[in-house]
């Protein structure tokens, strides 16, 4: 018997809370604001409609059509193509990896914000006194203690929830989807009526048509709401099939997207009203306020808050709390895509299944917990994201368009869905998607190549980039060639 949620709403707060995540209050508002702010939004939604949206009614779909793993679900599809879903099974746990590090970075700044430790050097706080950061990924130097503290705590915490199944998860997540968005809302009250916070709001949501011409916004608007959505991960599939095989597909798809995509909305007003008043009070302009990416959620915001005329422990708290909360439930959802995938081709039980994924999540986490580790996340995290993820969604979206036919997937989805899809659904799996992905990966690769990332040595971006991207791949392929326990 498949292991089923407890109740119908348990599917839609498991997948939201694994759609909202750091990708909604971290990465969305710094990829918006270094693209531009308002002129972001416009191709973030075309990238909803045309990709987040169709794809995850693929992948709910297909969870739902074939019951099992991501791994096996493809095996369904075709004997050849298991491998298609071991893949992203491998980057789920590349990425599981990190994740649980920076949700360390999370657990210490929500211990530092009770007593405001960053004072008025936030920068150098994160870098020197909490990540304790060595000169360069050669020098990975020794563990951090406390982050290595944090790491151990969220892999207890993850472990103890997945190896109950669906069926704690659908408890779980009834505290933690609803948790955050309390908190975000509150954050987001006293963001808005901080001074200066409607420059930061009218650099937010002023549209710039002449930024609809830059590929790289619209390279960037696709990754953001793939990455955001728990996309060509495996993840959407594993918790469908969780689902009875005859509930709807599509409205479930519309509900998930949409609310995430909310959230990332009202994250980035929270974000950019606090930016605002950055720049009220440093004189500084609202697009100049912050130079980089990771440092919005553990440099700025510690900025901001130490700011604040009033209640600033208090911001600081609820702030890292939001973080942690918004996390947790990412998190687990990348274990639970390895367990179950773990369980189906080697017959594991459970429980045994969820030991093996958090040691090995436990022990990845190891080297990002060294003082070199930030520069191993950061390299780590480009590549995988940017190259797997289309890549995997590629596959995909070729494989259910040409080789398994939309006509025959919407024959399964359309009866048991009350919104039935129509022709649009196949010109975006069959067109649209590959043509994006097709091009974000030829452009990424071509930038790569052109200009090495972040001034990093070649030799550290081929072990932690190509060597890792490619890694994946022939792991995956190999594993898909193993016996299979259910499956002969
Ligand atoms: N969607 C999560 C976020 O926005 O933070 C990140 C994520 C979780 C991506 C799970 C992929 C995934 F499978």
């Amino acid at each position: 018997m498949r292991e089923r949620w407890l109740n119908r709403p348990a599917f839609v707060f498991a997948a939201v809370g694994s759609a909202v995540g750091l990708g909604n209050l971290w990465r969305f508002p710094y990829v918006c604001y270094s693209n531009g702010g308002g002129a972001f939004l416009i191709p973030y939604f075309v990238a909803l409609l045309t990709c987040g949206i169709p794809l995850m009614m693929l992948e709910i779909g297909l969870g739902q059509m074939m019951q099992s793993s991501a791994p096996f679900s493809w095996r369904g599809v075709g004997k050849r193509w298991e491998w298609v879903g071991w893949w992203p099974t491998w980057i789920a746990l590349i990425i599981v990896g990190y994740y649980t590090v920076i949700m360390a970075w999370c657990w210490n700044y929500l211990y530092h914000s009770f007593s405001l430790g960053w004072g008025k050097d936030a920068q150098g706080f994160f870098y020197h006194d909490v990540l304790r950061v060595s000169e360069g990924p050669g020098d990975v130097g020794g563990l951090v203690w406390p982050l290595l503290a944090g790491l151990i705590l969220s892999c207890i915490i993850m472990g103890l929830i997945i190896y109950r199944g669906p069926e704690r998860i659908s408890k779980v997540v009834l505290w933690t989807v609803p948790l955050p968005i309390i908190l975000i809302t509150i954050l987001m009250v006293r963001g808005l009526t901080l001074p200066g916070a409607m420059d930061g709001l009218e650099f937010y949501l002023t549209p710039d048509f002449s930024a609809l011409t830059r590929s790289q916004v619209w390279v960037q608007a696709y990754s953001q709401v793939f990455f955001s959505l728990s996309l060509a991960m495996g993840v959407m599939i594993v918790y469908a099939s969780h689902k009875p095989r005859n509930s709807d597909v599509t409205g479930n798809a519309f509900i998930v997207s949409l609310a995430d995509c909310g959230i990332s909305f009202l994250c980035g007003l929270t974000i950019f009203s606090i930016l605002g008043y950055m720049a009220h009070t440093t004189g500084a302009a609202v697009p100049d306020v912050v130079s980089s990416g990771i440092g919005l959620a553990f440099i700025t915001i510690p900025t901001a808050i130490e700011l604040l005329p009033t209640l600033s422990t208090l911001f600081g708290v609820v702030f890292f709390l939001a973080l942690l909360t918004l996390a947790i439930d990412s998190a687990f959802s990348l274990i639970e895509v390895n367990t179950a995938a773990f369980m189906d081709k080697w017959g594991l039980t459970r429980r045994r299944a969820t030991g093996m994924v958090s040691i090995i999540a436990l022990a990845m986490g190891l080297l990002y917990s060294t003082n070199g580790g930030i520069y191993w996340l950061d390299i780590v995290d480009h590549f995988i994201n940017n190259f797997g993820l289309a890549a995997a969604g590629l596959v995909e979206v070729l494989l259910i368009g040409w080789f398994f036919g939309t006509k025959r997937f919407k024959k399964f989805i359309n009866p048991i869905s009350d919104i039935k899809t129509g022709l649009w659904w196949d010109v975006m799996i069959k067109f649209v998607t590959p043509v994006v992905l097709g091009y974000s990966l030829i452009r990424y690769f071509i930038d790569e190549v052109e200009v090495a990332y972040g001034d990093y040595p070649l030799k550290f971006l081929l072990l932690g980039g190509w060597g890792m991207a490619l890694l994946v791949l022939v792991a995956a392929i190999a594993v898909s060639k193993l016996k299979s326990h259910h499956h002969p």
